[in-house]
């Protein structure tokens, strides 16, 4: 098989043409035909002046370049899309599949013999290993690690938790103009991703676990030596398994996803990290089973002791022993002979782990944070394909509960009403939000954190049960249901509830229901008349995206992408 410079040639109908041309062209930047020879290593760039979690991506390269050329490939950094949470309109999740698109067939187009996928914000990694999962040629990730904490007022504070926590003492009259507006000089005081255990720390410490990236990529802080260090090494790991031929394929096996998943619990993670790995197992042909992910809670302790669910932030899991501590701890409930990119089984990374005397960040299994995992798979009338609740995240009092419905048919309609003084509201009540799904926002936005109404929130409310087919903010906390299956825009029955209905929770059956009866749900849906199309639906990526996405069940992934077609 063609290897380097001769892979994927262009197509002109002679081959020999096509690779003097390249080699003709490629020589314009100086190369030398020893340089040209050697294992060619792609290097994604996700820099972007709108991507503060990216600002260290430049250094990454720079060292990964240098791991490869001590290893003797040759390193080649590509562009390619890059999101940000806070700057991608609607919603970085409508985006996370065309970037995952643009890996995809960058990697394959360019001649390439690996490649070392250089993310970190929320969607990134997930678009890359998805992209990465269907190209299939070895590959390895550098995450660029997560920010250290701010300071403010003596208190340490944290991305984007206390950014949520701070807005709501803000809504609630605790703080006041000026005082939010100076914490925004303190929330994020680095380059790197959130701090707390949000998604974007979460899939990286997924992506530790399945063996995607070296020990310590899940942890290392953004701004560290040692980041710079671990990107080198992977630079000369990505050499290695150039030449072993080994691909995410032969790492991405339906054990390695079961040991991710089970990290996933253990750290009451972010909701999102199962759309996002149930989309990268659907690349591959595996099923995420919903039912056996919940069951795997059960067994699960959660044993990180990390922002939303806890106290602590990255920089200290990290210190802690990171990704390898947790495993170790976990290592009964694992499959410790999945290969990783290390070139050794899972087992090697957990022998490895550091031991901190005295640390309480990573827990023991016999003295968890809690028990019975920190996330939920619901099911119920409202949710016949399933709804997640982040238990870790929850009030204990909320996780059984019936309430009254009170309605916003979507995020327009909750933001002119939500803050109405006159709104009927009570803080028993069940907070709805539809419309708000993957094709119904569109892009499934983290608008499930849906805000307590300010007069509630002003006679020192902190939660009610939310419920909603949107997502939330990995950083987010309450007794929220997430992701409810079919969303309301696809004929869901979150569609057909009215305010004035009654909702129940019951998480320990692992219920979400609408207290109405068949007949009068009946009536409804014979009645129901779908919200209008979007704005500019006719044409375009927007086109697309509606057409082919998928619910959350299915990772919110294109249909076509997934390994079917
Ligand atoms: Fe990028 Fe939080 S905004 S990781």
């Amino acid at each position: 098989m063609a290897s380097g410079l001769r892979k994927g040639l262009a197509t002109y109908g002679d081959a020999g043409f096509s690779l003097f041309l390249r080699r003709a062209f490629i020589k314009a930047m100086g190369y030398t035909d020893e340089a040209l020879d050697r294992p060619i290593i792609g290097i994604t760039d996700t820099f972007s002046d709108f991507n503060p979690c990216h600002g260290n991506v430049p250094d990454l390269i720079a060292a990964v370049k240098r791991g490869v050329m001590l290893a003797g490939g040759m390193p080649m950094a590509f562009p390619t899309v890059s999101i940000h949470e806070s700057f991608s309109h609607p919603t970085s999740m409508f985006l996370r599949n065309l970037m995952a698109l643009d890996t995809e067939e960058m990697i394959r187009a360019q001649p390439m013999d690996a490649v070392v996928l250089i993310g970190g914000c929320d969607k990134t990694l997930p678009a890359q290993l998805m992209g990465a999962a269907s190209a299939d040629i070895p590959a390895i990730v550098v995450p660029t690690g997560p920010m250290l904490v701010g300071h403010h007022k003596g208190e340490v504070l944290g991305a984007c938790t206390d950014c949520r926590r701070m807005w709501a003492k803000y809504r609630a009259g605790e703080i006041d103009e000026a005082e939010i507006d100076a914490l925004t000089d303190r929330l994020a005081p680095t380059k790197g991703t959130c701090m707390v255990m949000g998604t974007a720390s979460t899939v990286s410490t997924m992506v530790e676990a399945i063996g995607m990236c070296l020990p310590g990529g899940g942890s290392v802080p953004a701004t560290h030596a040692d980041r710079i260090r671990l990107a080198e090494a992977s630079g000369a790991a990505a050499v290695r398994l150039a030449r072993d031929g080994v691909k995410p394929s032969h790492i991405l096996t339906e054990a390695a996803f079961r040991n991710a998943l089970v990290v996933l619990q253990a750290i009451g993670g972010s909701t999102n990290a199962l759309i996002h790995f149930t989309a990268i197992a659907g690349r591959l042909g595996i099923k995420i089973d919903l039912e056996a992910f919940d069951r795997l809670g059960l067994d699960v302790p959660v044993l990180v002791d990390l922002k939303p669910s806890g106290d602590h932030y990255m920089e200290h899991f990290h210190w802690a022993g990171g990704v390898p501590r947790l495993l170790r701890e976990l290592a009964p409930l694992l499959d410790m002979t999945c290969p990783t990119v290390t070139g050794h089984p899972l087992a090697h990374t957990i022998a490895g782990a550091e031991i901190v005397p005295g640390q309480t960040v990573i827990r023991t299994i016999d003295a968890p944070i809690a028990t019975g995992g920190g996330l939920a798979v619901l099911r119920g009338n409202l949710a016949p394909g399933g709804a997640l609740l982040k238990r870790s995240a929850a009030t204990e009092r909320l996780m059984q509960h019936e309430g009254r419905a009170v309605v916003f048919d979507g995020l327009e309609d909750m933001t002119n009403r939500l803050d109405d003084p006159d709104l009927d509201v009570t803080a028993d009540d069940v907070l709805v939000l539809r419309n708000a799904g993957p094709k119904g926002a569109p892009g499934m936005p983290e608008a499930g954190y849906i805000p307590i109404p300010r007069k509630l929130a002003r006679a020192g409310v902190k939660d009610m049960v939310r419920i909603s087919d949107a997502r939330m903010s990995g950083t987010a906390f309450g007794t929220i249901v997430l992701h409810i299956t079919p969303e309301a825009a696809t004929g869901g029955p979150l569609g057909l509830v009215r305010t004035g209905d009654r909702i129940r929770l019951d998480a320990a059956a692992r219920r979400i229901d609408l207290l109405v009866n068949d007949a009068e749900l009946a009536t409804r849906r014979a009645a129901y008349v779908a919200p209008p199309a979007h704005p500019g639906s006719h044409r375009g990526y927007l086109r697309l995206y509606l057409e082919q996405v998928t619910q959350a069940d299915e990772g919110c992934d294109f249909a076509f992408c997934r390994a079917e077609g």
